[in-house]
């Protein structure tokens, strides 16, 4: 009789691993929007930011923390005392808390980063582990870089970390580097060479700098892994971290191959991808697997008609598994309060009574300007006033001039969360460019603009467009997005969301670049 499968937690680290990768970051009610949909998607663990990387991650954490039920919320911490303390006050009103300590092992890290001997690493995770416990009952140890260490080194840094009281011990491949049989081999000398290892929970920690995150946390759950860190729609530093959607979908349509289960409710993957994509401007891009627009669309002749006789002759998966119930049912300005909210709850929203007839209202005004709405305009229409204005800049109103051969005008009239009124004329190359140009002058905020993309987030010649925005401010990235059948109210909208996004940074902490000083400055333990 075959075992009874082991359950693999889902360790999701989309507001710290995923925060990191540039242009994602996020503000404290957008964390909190993205913790509450992870707890609906059944995470295990929500590693809910840095404490110690500014007063802003200290207070996000707090806040999710304090706010969000059911999983376990985790705070990273260098191995000092400082970040160790920092993250168990961060966590302190959570039920159910961990502090994550970590510590670079391997020799180049050893070398240039920290400039450490074998021994004074081995001190200092004992040391943080044993502080982590002093304030925290559940403690997870990670060494950093560790697909990299030499095998007998991180086997001893590990037996110390377990011996110290870390309950989990978590193994990133950090730079993307390994392959799956290598792994593999690296997972079982652990457990074959590393006393006390069958006390804790091994955990696995991939990025994708070679595209094989997913498949290198497979093979460590194949070889005795039983936590995956991953990321929704996979985002993270420089090339991402494995895939949340995908590392799920495969552990359960591959079920009885992996012989394992996991709490999460799949129907949330997409409507969850969904939101931290547009939280983040990040698109999923069409081919994407489990979540991407092309992932169930069948376009040859000889797979439509396969899939008609039986889905399972090019589906392995169903649609519904992942809470995507597309369909070709188009509403339009005639279509009633409960076919829209059938739609919306289709499509994967739970909407209060107060928010559905908001939305509603937009439906209708949106409908009157375009003749049919689909699924892309829908989901816009909610996400937008589930994540209403960023502030504390609100657009009241934007109107342009342009002529071929001249340079366009635009006036734009802002408000102020503190009361303040101000419009503003600009001229610029475009309309777009004019706008921007007002709004740069009436907040009295000057970016250097990266990059600007519109796109259409459905179909027709009368599709919403999405504008994106990306900017570089005092050596940080901001981005900010929004929709509107009028492209260049978008993209003032999304421009706005941009300056709102500085203005918060400047008030709620330190920017990334000082935290990376503030790092530096403690030896980046
Ligand atoms: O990639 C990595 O090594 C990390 C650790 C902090 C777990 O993110
Ligand atoms: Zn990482």
């Amino acid at each position: 009789m075959a075992a009874e499968p082991d359950k693999v937690l889902i360790f999701d680290t989309t507001l710290r691993d995923g925060e990191q990768a540039p242009g994602c970051s996020m503000t404290r009610p957008e964390k909190l929007r993205v913790a509450r949909a992870l707890a609906e998607l059944g995470v295990d663990v929500i590693e809910a930011g840095f404490p110690a990387a500014s007063k802003g991650d200290w207070e996000s954490v707090q806040a999710v923390a304090r706010e969000v039920e059911g999983p376990i919320i985790a705070g990273l911490a260098r191995c000092n005392r400082e970040d160790i303390e920092l993250a168990a006050r961060a966590l302190a009103d959570a039920p159910r808390r961990r502090v994550h300590v970590f510590l670079a092992t391997s020799a180049i890290h050893r070398q240039y980063k920290l400039n450490m001997a074998e021994e004074q690493i081995l001190r200092t995770a004992v040391e943080g582990v044993r502080w982590a416990r002093e304030l925290c009952e559940d403690v997870e140890f990670s060494p950093e870089d560790a697909s990299r260490t030499e095998l007998e080194f991180l086997a001893q840094v590990v037996e110390a970390a377990i011996e110290a009281g870390a309950s989990t011990v978590n193994i990133p491949d950090t730079v993307g580097y390994t392959v799956p049989d290598e792994f593999a081999e690296l997972f079982r000398y652990l457990r074959k060479n590393v006393r006390g290892i069958e006390r804790v929970r091994l955990s696995v920690h991939c990025h994708d700098d070679l595209g094989m995150a997913v498949a290198n946390s497979l093979t460590a759950v194949v070889a005795g892994a039983r936590q995956v860190e991953c990321t929704i729609n996979g985002i993270g530093e420089r090339a991402g971290n494995c895939s949340l959607e995908e590392v799920v979908m495969a552990l359960k349509t591959r079920a009885a191959f992996f012989n394992v289960t996991t709490g999460i409710q799949t129907t949330r993957l997409y409507p969850t991808s969904r939101l931290v994509s547009s939280i983040t401007a990040m698109p999923v891009p069409r081919n994407k697997a489990v979540v991407g627009e092309n992932a169930f669309a069948h376009e040859a002749g000889i797979h439509q008609h396969g899939v008609l006789k039986h889905y399972s002759t090019y589906e392995i998966m169903r649609p519904e598994d992942v809470g995507l119930s597309r369909s070709n049912l188009i509403l339009g300005k005639h279509s009633g309060r409960h076919a829209f909210r059938d739609r919306v709850r289709a499509l994967g929203f739970e909407l209060e009574e107060s928010e559905l007839n908001q939305v509603f209202e937009e439906f209708k005004a949106l409908a009157d300007r375009k003749k049919e709405l689909f699924d892309g305009d829908i989901e816009a229409l909610v996400l937008r006033a589930e994540g209403a204005a960023v502030g504390p800049w609100s657009l009241e109103g934007l109107e342009t001039h342009a002529t071929t051969g001249a340079l366009a005008s635009a006036r734009v009239r802002l408000r102020h969360s503190d009361g303040r009124q101000i419009e503003h004329t600009a001229e610029g190359d475009g309309p777009v460019d004019a706008a921007f140009k007002a709004i740069e002058a009436a907040t009295g905020i000057g970016v250097m603009l990266r990059k600007f993309e519109v796109r259409a987030v459905t179909e027709g010649e009368d599709a919403q467009g999405e504008a994106l925005v990306y900017v570089e401010y005092n050596q940080r990235t901001y981005r900010g997005s929004s929709v509107s059948t009028n492209i260049v109210e978008s993209s003032g909208r999304a421009f706005l969301e941009v300056i709102n996004r500085i203005e918060q940074a400047a008030a709620g902490g330190r920017s990334r670049d000082e935290r990376g000083a503030a790092a530096q400055a403690a030896s980046t333990l």
